[in-house]
């Protein structure tokens, strides 16, 4: 793009405070990283469960609703994934602005795109959640035989047996889902941002 775009951010009177107060709770993300069919979604949707149960205002991104509409013009190359994660990044970034606590299920193969997305958002507003699950127990698994489909070679480029996966450094919880329980799982999420929710 050659052509200089003159946009200048207007500053609207409501801030992000004043949404935070009005519901109760502070709003941040909380991003899955895992293998596919590491329990991502599985995990996300348990915690939300617990959530809401507090009352606090969730939403969850992941394949269903991003890939099918906003995402559906990208593939599984890894220029796709890191546009993947970064719209996804500024998606969850707009959430958490309008005051929602937003959970993520995606892969989020590389550690450029997350730390990206960290520096996006604000260390205080991204807890990292790895879903680590060896690739052995998720081919086990292979809940959508799409595992399978990869080592016949009717898929290309996927995570863990034809494109990389870059496991986490310095995730904020990691939960080994083929240890524990859903249940044990979600309680060591709430544990991590107990702290966070409480803030408000
Ligand atoms: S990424 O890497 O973060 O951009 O991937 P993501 O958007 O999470 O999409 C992963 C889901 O897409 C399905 N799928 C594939 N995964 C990995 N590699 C390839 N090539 C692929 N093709 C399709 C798969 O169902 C993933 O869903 P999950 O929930 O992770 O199992």
């Amino acid at each position: 793009m050659s052509e200089k775009l003159h946009i200048i951010p207007h500053n609207h009177q409501i801030t992000a405070d004043d949404r935070h107060r009005m519901k109760g709770h502070d709003s941040f993300v909380i991003w899955f990283i895992g293998l596919s069919g590491s329990g991502k979604s599985t995990l996300a949707s348990a915690l939300e469960k617990e959530l809401y149960q507090k009352g606090i205002h969730t939403y969850i991104l992941d394949g269903d609703n991003v890939r099918s509409g906003l995402n559906k013009d990208l593939d599984f190359s890894e220029t796709s994934r890191k546009e993947n994660i970064r719209r996804i990044g500024e998606v969850a970034k707009l959430m958490v602005d309008a005051g929602v606590l937003t959970i993520t299920a995606f892969i989020s193969p590389f550690e450029e795109e997350r730390q990206l997305v960290k520096n996006m958002l604000g260390a205080n507003r991204y807890v990292e959640v790895y879903v680590d699950c060896p690739l052995e127990e998720c081919e086990k698994r292979d809940v959508k035989g799409l595992y399978q489909k990869a080592r016949n070679g009717e898929i290309s480029n996927f995570t863990g047996i034809s494109s990389p996966f870059e496991i986490p450094k310095n995730p904020d919880v990691s939960v080994p889902t083929h240890q524990v329980s859903i249940e044990e799982g979600v309680a060591m999420i709430m544990k991590t941002i107990e702290q966070k929710l409480n803030s408000k």
